[in-house]
């Protein structure tokens, strides 16, 4: 399975997948791109000899046709799945339909409890003991979409957003492999009962 991934900061989710599933398990990552000309995980994809491409807002009339050229250049590279490793801007409607249940996207919370942006601040402002990670399929809400994999860790003591993200960290750097893992080997199904439940056959 081709995968592409969209990221637009420093990436350690991007590396993990090309530490652990790239050219393994049937999985390929064929292209990254991102919002943002300098971010890391630019560099990242581009030391792994991924081919690589930045789509800067300030380069396109609207989100539209940023996500059609992002959409183009995608499929060029035989995309087949995209990931969103902490790309921080919303896709269009019309990109979602182009790649309909093929985009999926980390978030750094126990959906639906705490989403877009800054999860972890809302989280911990909240008083939570649990925090957790989630893996889940996108669709046109902020972080809305069927979820695919949950974990869970208990940090009563947790005072700032690192103590936090030094637990979540790791977690996430499993489960997103874990998933494309499971998509690549077609062993991830949508219920057709309850499109909301997403079935993993291991
Ligand atoms: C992660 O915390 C992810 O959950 C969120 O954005 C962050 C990306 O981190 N969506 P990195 O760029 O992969 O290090």
């Amino acid at each position: 399975m081709n995968v592409a991934v969209l990221a637009s900061g420093t990436g350690t989710n991007l590396q993990a997948l090309l530490d652990q599933v790239h050219g393994s398990d049937g999985v390929r990552i064929v292209a990254v791109a991102s919002d943002n000309p300098s971010a890391v995980a630019l560099a990242r994809a581009e030391d792994a000899s991924v081919a690589t491409a930045s789509f800067p807002a300030s380069e396109y009339p609207g989100r539209a046709d940023r996500d059609r050229a992002i959409g183009d250049w995608l499929l060029s590279h035989g995309t087949e799945l995209v990931v969103l490793a902490g790309y921080l801007q919303l896709l269009s409607k019309d990109f979602l339909a182009r790649f309909a249940g093929k985009v999926i996207n980390v978030h750094p919370a126990l959906l639906p409890a705490f989403p877009g942006l800054h999860a972890v601040e809302q989280a911990l402002a909240y008083g939570v003991k649990v925090f957790g990670v989630t893996v889940h399929f996108v669709d046109e809400g902020v972080d809305t979409g069927p979820v695919i994999l949950q974990r869970a860790v208990a940090i009563p003591e947790a005072r700032s957003e690192q103590d936090v993200m030094e637990h979540l960290r790791p977690l996430e750097h499993q489960l997103l492999p874990e998933a494309v893992r499971l998509i690549a080997a077609g062993a991830v199904r949508v219920d057709p009962d309850n499109p909301r439940r997403v079935l993993i056959e291991r």
